[in-house]
């Protein structure tokens, strides 16, 4: 059967205190809405309709790998006349789940446990019982248990208020049934709103079945009003992937101080310690072991490469038996080949580096192609940018590059030569020959001091 998933994002969301939309502030590196549309998108069969209003063209820029039905609610009157808004692109003969944008981390396993109880004649509701169900719809239940209707805060009674279990407002329902009750919802109630929860009532009026499912933790449906209530997410979140990572063999120093907004892949005996932050896609071989608070996103580091503290990493790719930083920054295109070393404040971009080849101190390498065993010393940079093109460094193999060099691109540097310290290299050096590009020291004898003047 086909399933609409009815997504409601038309909220202004005013106490995040933000110029931004509410569903798009990030948990974990995606903006809440695509995180429930990617949920979404797990089910069989599924139609997305993407409810938006404030900034709905921004939230629909964001969502648009989706191809979702976007459907406009200007003046939102409810979460009831938000469905409805959407009542003309429903499969007649199939069934709507609504979901919200702002309850980021909705599991796809409950979502198929609710489609699994689904038939034409039953309505599944998600519920959860709550310490304090404060600021919830309350499900009301008729002494043999069964759901009667949901009420919401603001219009229950004093004993409708001590009910403890609460609507999420994540529900399937046969669209046979909830087109019709759509068109019947009023508003004469507390806010003035057309309620969705009142379509519960109508099912128990006309005999639909009414079943609850129950999400495997409160996080699940919690929703984000408040950047409070985004950090709790975003901890529980990570937790979660922690967890994963670790009973995947990943050694974290401490779990609480661990940040993943994308995709890690790991080998085996890995180690990170605290407040790194992983992005993007990140994949990490066999006994790689990372330092504190680095930074790695999208790159591909290899077997036993050892990272210390404060090291940055972007679209790179780092080979195995590595040493990089304290301190080191990778640029894009930065790519080094097996043994390797990229020491302390050390930037490279679009840089291949050969083999065993070692910058360990205090340079910029760019725009640059070195071969094996080469060896750059401290202070080194290679001169890539003339103000208004980027030019080439190549290096040959075991290469001596003295300290405090200037390498003005584009320049060719022979395997094997040598690069005398303090030159600046504007020429091409030949296999084997040493290059001197600094002026000749002059010593002079019995150099008179200067004197202090007397004032
Ligand atoms: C709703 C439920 C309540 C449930 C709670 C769970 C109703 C009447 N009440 O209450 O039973 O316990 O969610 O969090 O459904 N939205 C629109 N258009 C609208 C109104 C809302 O898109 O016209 C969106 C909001 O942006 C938000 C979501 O729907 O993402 C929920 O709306 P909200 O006003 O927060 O509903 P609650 O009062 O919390
Ligand atoms: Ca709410």
């Amino acid at each position: 059967m086909n399933q609409d998933v009815v997504v409601l994002a038309a909220g202004k969301g005013s106490r995040m205190k933000s110029n931004k939309s509410k569903v798009l502030h990030n948990i974990a590196g995606v903006p809440m809405i695509r995180r429930v549309l990617d949920t979404a998108t797990t089910l069989a069969n599924v139609n997305l309709h993407l409810i938006v209003g404030h900034q709905g063209d921004t939230v629909a820029k964001a969502c648009q790998s989706f191809e979702a039905n976007l459907v406009w609610q200007n003046n939102p009157k409810g979460t009831g006349d938000a469905v409805k808004r959407a009542v003309d692109s429903l499969d007649p003969d199939g069934m709507t789940l609504t979901l919200y944008g702002d309850v980021p981390l909705i599991r796809s396993e409950t979502l198929q446990k609710m489609a699994s109880l689904a038939n034409d004649n039953t309505l599944v509701l998600l519920t959860v019982v709550l310490e304090s169900a404060q600021g919830y719809g309350r499900i009301v239940r008729n002494e043999a248990g069964k759901v009667t209707a949901i009420v919401e805060q603001k219009d229950a009674s004093e004993a409708e208020e001590k009910i403890k279990e609460a609507n999420t407002g994540i529900l399937l329902a046969p669209n046979q049934k909830l087109i019709p009750w759509l068109s019947q919802l009023k508003c004469n109630n507390a806010q003035g709103e057309y309620y969705l929860t009142d379509v519960i009532a109508m099912a128990a009026r006309d005999g639909v079945e009414i079943v609850t499912v129950h999400p495997s933790s409160e996080a699940e449906v919690s929703g984000v009003n408040d950047k409070i209530q985004l950090a709790q997410l975003e901890r529980e979140l990570q937790k979660n992937q922690a967890e994963i990572l670790m009973a995947e063999g990943l050694t974290l120093a401490d779990p609480a101080r661990f940040d993943l907004r994308g995709k890690l892949k790991i080998g085996m005996d890995c180690q990170v310690d605290v407040n790194c932050i992983f992005e993007g896609d990140v994949e990490l071989g066999d006994n790689v072991s990372i330092a504190a608070n680095c930074h790695l996103k999208n790159c591909v580091i290899g077997d036993n490469t050892v990272i210390s503290s404060n090291t940055l990493i972007e679209n790179s790719q780092v080979g195995d038996n590595c040493n990089l930083g304290p301190f080191a920054r990778l640029r894009p295109g930065s790519e080094l080949a097996e043994g390797a070393k990229i020491g302390n404040f050390v930037e490279t971009k679009k840089a291949i580096i050969g083999k065993g080849s070692k910058i360990s101190h205090l340079s910029y390498v760019g725009d640059t192609q070195m071969g094996e065993g080469v060896n750059v010393g401290a202070g080194t940079i290679t001169c890539n940018y003339d103000g208004v093109n980027k030019s080439l460094t190549q290096i040959g193999d075991g290469v001596f590059v003295g300290s405090n060099t200037s390498l003005v691109a584009p320049v060719e540097i022979g395997e094997g030569a040598t690069i005398a310290a303090g030159s600046t290299v504007t020429k091409t050096v030949n296999k084997d020959q040493l290059a001197f590009a600094r002026a000749r020291q002059t010593n002079k004898d019995n150099w008179p001091k200067p004197v202090k003047k007397k004032s």
